[in-house]
């Protein structure tokens, strides 16, 4: 499945939860942590390090949401929506793989592996300087 149609898909079934238990989705507030990671993206230019980043950081955002669903899934007071924690931290898995693969199939590994290593640690740095927030990506790496 395409991957902005599995997206979209994933925002409307949120959205019915939401609406289910009498919820619905807030005004779109800034979000320290993709702003923080994209900061530290290259531009874009003839040499493809801004692609690589964009992948890269969307790896990395992907990768992080997953972890967070399991997280998530773990804890038995969300029970009824375990469901859809495994589904969408299923898919964020699939969605990390996907951009790493987008960018080894555009830059050779070594390339890769280096930019990530720099990335993942300017994203340790963001996510210890975060608040904790009702927000997948929040601060309070213990969740
Ligand atoms: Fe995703």
């Amino acid at each position: 499945m395409p991957l902005v149609r599995e997206e979209t898909e994933h925002l409307h079934r949120v959205l019915r939860e939401l609406d289910a238990r009498g919820g619905g989705i807030g005004f779109d507030l800034p979000n320290p942590y993709a702003s923080g990671l994209l900061s530290h993206a290259r531009s874009s230019g003839r040499d493809g390090r801004g692609y690589l980043d964009a992948l890269l950081v969307s790896a990395l955002i992907e990768m992080r949401s997953h972890e967070r669903f399991v997280r998530l899934r773990a804890c038995a007071a969300t029970r009824p929506l375990h469901r859809l924690y495994d589904a969408l931290g299923e898919a964020e898995a699939r969605h990390g793989t996907l951009f790493l693969a987008l960018a080894l199939e555009a830059h050779d590994e070594g390339s890769v592996r280096e930019r990530f290593d720099e990335l993942a640690r300017v994203e340790s740095a963001l996510l210890d300087g975060l608040d904790p927030g009702p927000r997948v990506h929040s601060g309070w790496r213990g969740l």
